[in-house]
């Protein structure tokens, strides 16, 4: 069976595993760290001003466009944006929808596998008991191969223009493995049964971490001020003095992005497997809405709340600018190990962050496998084994060059400055090009709930004027600076350079591989086969 013919087995199923593509990394370690870079309190209100304005709006759009695709035999962008727009280019613009999650998906599954490895390590009691932030820094670096161990335990080699992770890369082999596994299990016996299975867990471990931390109290009561409930306030006392600094309200609306997976191509792809009949308004509505939770009150109150009150609002804040995996991967250790349990505590955390993962890494996938099985005819055990070997062979960069920021590099073009970018074409093509009375209709069609009409208004003006707003003036703050690679030490630019080089083939390669699919569709021999059929 092709995989276009794939369905969700049930509303329950589709439900959680859209949820399961949403809820990700960025809920529980990229949250928290813009949150608390960008001023706690103050990031809340342009966050959640931009989720009512740009993300659930986006969110209908694409839910829409993907069933709107996949009922017309296409789930993946270029297809997509084919059938909508009628120009020769639509396809190739389509082509983001699948580079980009290609990209993240890159590095994506390496995050996920550090979460996995990590967990293990907990529970085994391996982690730095007493040292505090520095030892387990150290620790961190040493596990992803930046730094070398004394005692040995990771497994590391070095190669002397690297080091080779030998314990993390094994641990990278079984996440792919897995992600690989499940892609190839397929729609209903593979994503949907990890959803199924995996969210409840999710939110149950989450529920778990919330009432440990909120029960904290004040750790050290020689220091009163470092409490739970400064890192409460921290986060939930609006302050309105930011709301006119630009680089706030970017940070709001690409965090809003990049945990909605939107502007990436991957709603579209899981929402293709409907049929007109299909609601998209309701369910929609409350991927947005579960999403939200798992962020805000989940991945808000566990790491931020903890951090505060251990380190204070000042070292939380830099620590959270020091990258933005250290909240995670560094904090949250050092807090547990101070606390009776601690090293089942840490498991958990981190085999919740694996969870997390894994639902969203597999979207990604499933974009690539959704592309090559649409448009080129291969069957999903053949497009799995593309996938794997493709990811397989570039991730080794990242691993290999991890301190040299060859995946900040990927990250900040595919997943940060790309979703602007792509956000605000489909934003522009389904109100202006589709025309925002087909669009309203679309989203309308089989929906469970009426929306508010106001949002057609929206939809139509606000998103895509805000949108462009946002987007020339994320260009204008922050593009040259990255271009030019401003302020990065001269042994880091040849891998930045390297990365570029990476992303624009990668870029190519898709750009190449959709002429070919449609010159097959379209040119000559199909035209042939048509008129065989025909006669
Ligand atoms: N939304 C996911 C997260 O918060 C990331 C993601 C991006 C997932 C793109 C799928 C596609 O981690």
């Amino acid at each position: 069976m092709s995989a276009g013919k794939e369905r969700w087995g049930t509303r329950i199923g589709l439900i959680l595993a859209m949820a399961g593509n949403a809820v990700g990394l960025g809920n529980f370690l990229r949250f928290p760290v813009q949150a608390a870079s960008n001023g706690g309190g103050a990031f809340m209100i342009p966050y959640f001003l931009s989720l009512i304005l740009l993300g659930i709006p986006l969110m209908w759009i694409e839910w829409s466009l993907g069933r709107y695709g996949g009922v017309r035999g296409s789930g993946s962008t270029p297809g997509i944006l084919d059938a909508i727009w009628k120009s020769r280019i639509a396809k190739y613009v389509g082509a983001l929808g699948i580079f980009m999650p290609f990209i993240v998906m890159v590095y994506y599954t390496y995050v996920e596998s550090w979460s996995l490895g990590f967990s293990l390590l907990s529970i085994i009691g391996a982690f730095p008991e007493t040292g505090g932030i520095e030892e387990m820094t150290h620790f961190l670096r040493a596990y992803q191969g930046a730094e070398m161990h004394e005692s040995g335990m990771f497994g590391n080699v070095d190669t002397g223009a690297f080091i080779f992770p030998g314990l993390a890369y094994g641990f990278f082999l079984f996440t792919l493995g897995a992600n690989l596994w499940f892609l190839y299990r397929g729609l209903s016996g593979g994503i949907e049964k990890v959803a199924l299975y995996g969210l409840p867990a999710l939110f149950l471990f989450a529920i778990v971490l919330m009432v440990r931390v909120l029960t904290l109290g004040t750790p050290d009561p020689a220091v009163p001020e470092n409490s739970i409930s400064t890192g409460l306030g921290f986060i939930w006392n609006p302050d309105l003095s930011a709301l006119s600094n630009p680089q706030v309200w970017l940070a709001a609306a690409g965090q809003i992005f990049f945990t909605l997976s939107l502007g990436m191509g991957s709603i579209h792809v899981y929402a293709s497997y409907l049929s007109d009949k299909d609601d998209v308004a309701l369910s929609g509505l409350s991927t947005s809405a579960t999403n939200e939770t798992a962020e805000v009150i989940m991945g808000g109150t566990i790491a931020i709340p903890a951090a505060v009150a251990f380190f204070g609002v000042a070292a939380t804040t830099q620590l959270a600018a020091g990258g933005s995996f250290n909240l995670g991967f560094v904090t949250m250790p050092v807090i547990f190990q101070q606390l009776p349990m601690g090293d089942l505590f840490g498991a958990l955390w981190f085999f919740l962050l694996f969870i997390a993962g894994i639902t969203s890494s597999l979207a990604m996938g499933q974009v690539v496998i959704r592309f090559l099985t649409d448009e080129f005819g291969m069957t999903r055990s053949r497009a799995v084994a593309v996938l794997g070997v493709v990811v397989f062979l570039c991730t080794q960069p990242v691993v290999l060059f991890i301190e040299f920021a060859y995946m900040d590099e990927l990250d900040f073009w595919a997943g940060t400055f790309g979703l602007f970018v792509f956000g605000a074409i489909e934003v522009i093509l389904f109100a202006w090009v589709f025309g925002i009375d087909r669009g309203w209709s679309e989203i309308m069609k089989g929906a469970d709930i009426r929306l508010p009409r106001i949002y057609k208004f929206i939809l139509a003006w606000v998103t895509p004027l805000l949108m462009i707003v946002i987007l020339l003036a994320w260009t204008w703050l922050n593009a040259p600076s990255v271009l030019l690679m401003e302020g990065v030490p001269e042994e880091t630019r040849p891998y930045i350079i390297g990365a570029r080089v990476f992303m624009l083939a990668s870029l190519a390669a898709f750009f190449y591989l959709i002429r070919r699919a449609w010159r097959d569709k379209e040119g000559p021999r199909a035209r042939e086969r048509e008129r065989a059929r025909a006669a």
